[in-house]
């Protein structure tokens, strides 16, 4: 017996290596990861995607078997060196259109059925992200949901933005804007062309996204004025975005027309007949520099193109043009509005100027509409509309001013009102309208104890529920898990540990059973927590 065994022994290692999966055009071979009990399947291109056009459906069929061991390349997009190299990817390119796969192993998968799909659409302003970015790392998400006894698997893409994914200014619209949207549609459809293949549940899909990527979720909800009959998902959760009043109007702006003229001025492309045409010609390095050198918040971003994108997102969802068949779970931070308020670096002490910001913010308010503004966030509210009362001496204003950030007496004032206008009251209209037509919507507030935090200088973040300080939290991240500073660590204490455990269950049980409250396992006790409803998930003081 003995040589016989010796001899099985390494094929048995080699096929827990070396995962393997069947798609419509031709085999992939993974690569397993041991310490976390999964597969990777990396760099599988979903679409090809020339230059300032649509992205292609990949069409390729093969025998054999591919390599999917690692990252393939990256869109385009503001992610530094370091971030870079940390993931392994292969670097920037034009043919950056391909999708990753992190599941549970083929052991655990084996007596399963199908499980149920997450796929990962990162935020980044539109500006900047990619799909094996350090903050969407799912190996300890995708681990808990096999301790809780729902696996399921995670899926992250790349997506083209900036300029070269959203495109705008008097030529770009004409069918070719929106690309980012478009490549994510078509990762989407590579799911449900393929994912069975891989054991993934094409019928049992969730769509996941923060900030841009939460944005994208309600994108493809309206998409084609909610008309469209393709079934890509169905469920979403939206984090730190959705669409509101704030994102309402994403017309051709005037910034984006400038900024198209002077991307074309720059690449001498000004003259040409066919400006596209000409601009595809540039090196795709050169032509990403000068649009980066244009580009201010929200130029190149989302646009009304009258197909894709048919009105105004809010007007869209006002009127209930939108896919009906997908539930939504949404949720923001209480302290969304610190990311804006620092960019004002705020001193302000008086509501003259105050008020004196808000008439530039809002140019075309009327008087009554910012006197009432004023009204419905006074200076000295209590919980709500401010998660903490405003004073000099409070411990919020005096960990505001140790990270290096102003804090004026309207400081609060201000940060509640941009917040509310820019991402939290997006979701309660969403879930209001959802709640109207009977369709299902949870909701959920971060809401954590500031001063319990680290807190980091020069940036407030870590020391709040500011925008893009949950990622520990519904990740299920160590604290040990470097993030070159993206994001922070979940705070000190079993406080925190208990919410982050409370998060990751829910958001695992909403994946896998379409319900955030079916929570089991040992992650969770019923004192922990409350059943999420809008606003409940309850502020944790200890
Ligand atoms: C598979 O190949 C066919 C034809 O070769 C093509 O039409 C289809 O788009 C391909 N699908 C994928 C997912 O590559
Ligand atoms: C695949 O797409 C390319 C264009 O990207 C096209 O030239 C080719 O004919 C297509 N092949 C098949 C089999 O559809
Ligand atoms: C990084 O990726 C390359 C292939 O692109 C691979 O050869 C190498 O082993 C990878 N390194 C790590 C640490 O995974
Ligand atoms: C997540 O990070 C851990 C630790 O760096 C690493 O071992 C693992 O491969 C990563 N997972 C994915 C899917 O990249
Ligand atoms: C946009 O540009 C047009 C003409 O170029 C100008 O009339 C208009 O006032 C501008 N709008 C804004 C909001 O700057
Ligand atoms: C166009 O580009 C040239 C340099 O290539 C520069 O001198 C000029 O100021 C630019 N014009 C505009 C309107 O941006």
């Amino acid at each position: 017996m003995r040589p016989l065994l010796l001899f099985l022994l390494p094929l048995l290692a080699a096929a827990q290596r070396a995962p393997r999966a069947k798609t419509v055009n031709g085999t992939y071979i993974g690569r397993h990861l041991p310490e976390f009990g999964q597969d990777l399947f990396l760099g599988i291109p979903y679409a090809r995607s020339p230059v300032l056009d649509n992205p292609i459906p990949w069409n390729e069929s093969w025998k054999g078997e591919r390599s999917a061991e690692y990252y393939g390349s990256i869109c385009h997009c503001g992610a530094n060196a370091e971030i870079i190299a940390a993931t392994n990817v292969t670097g920037k390119s034009a043919e950056c259109l391909n999708l990753n796969i992190i599941r549970p192993s083929e052991r655990i998968l084996k007596d399963k059925k199908k499980i149920p799909v997450v796929v990962w659409l990162y935020g980044g302003a539109f500006g900047d992200g990619f799909g094996a970015d350090l903050n969407s790392n799912y190996s300890w998400f995708v681990q808990e949901s096999v301790a809780q006894g729902r696996p399921i698997m995670a899926i992250t893409l790349n997506y083209r933005v900036g300029f070269l994914g959203f495109p705008s200014g008097n030529d770009a619209v004409a069918g070719v804007t929106n690309l980012g949207l478009k490549d994510q549609r078509q990762a989407l459809r590579w799911v449900q062309e393929n994912i069975e293949g891989f054991g993934g549940d094409p019928d049992r899909v969730t769509v996941w996204g923060q900030s841009a990527g939460a944005q994208s979720i309600a994108y493809h909800l309206m998409a084609y004025g909610g008309q469209s009959k393709e079934k890509l998902f169905q469920q979403g959760i939206m984090v730190s975005s959705s669409v509101g009043m704030g994102n309402t109007v994403r017309l051709l702006t005037n910034a984006s027309v400038e900024g198209y003229n002077h991307i074309l001025n720059a690449t001498k492309c000004s003259g040409a007949k066919d400006t596209l045409g000409c601009l595809r010609m540039v090196p795709l390095d050169d032509l990403w520099k000068v649009a980066i050198s244009v580009r201010t918040a929200a130029t190149f971003w989302p646009t009304i193109d009258g197909e894709y994108v048919p009105k105004p997102p809010t007007l869209s969802l006002l009127a209930g043009e939108f896919s009906r068949d997908v539930s939504i779970l949404a949720g923001t931070g209480s302290d969304e509005g610190f990311s804006y308020t620092n960019l004002l670096n705020p001193g302000f002490q008086t509501q003259a100027e105050l008020y004196a910001v808000l008439r530039a913010m809002f140019r075309t308010a009327r008087e009554e509409s910012l006197q009432e503004l004023l009204r419905l966030y006074p200076v000295d509210a209590p919980s709500p509309p401010y998660a903490l009362p405003m004073s000099q001496t409070d411990r919020f204003c005096i960990a505001l001013k140790e990270t290096g950030a102003n804090c004026g007496a309207q400081y609060r004032r201000i940060a509640a009102i941009l917040g509310d206008f820019g991402l939290i009251h997006g979701r309660r209209v969403f879930a209001r309208k959802f709640a109207e037509l009977g369709l299902k919507f949870y909701s959920f507030r971060f809401d954590t104890w500031p001063t319990s935090f680290p807190i980091t200088s020069g940036d407030v973040k870590p020391g709040f529920s500011g925008h893009g300080s949950d990622y520990a939290y519904w990740f299920g991240w160590p604290k040990e898990y470097e993030l070159h500073g993206k994001h922070p660590p979940i705070g000190p204490g079993i406080w925190h540990e208990a919410l982050q455990r409370v998060m990751t269950a829910a958001l695992i049980s909403y994946i896998s059973a379409g319900d955030p409250n079916a929570l089991k396992g040992r992650s969770f006790s019923k004192k922990q927590g409350s059943t999420w409803g809008v606003d409940c998930l309850q502020r944790n003081r200890h």
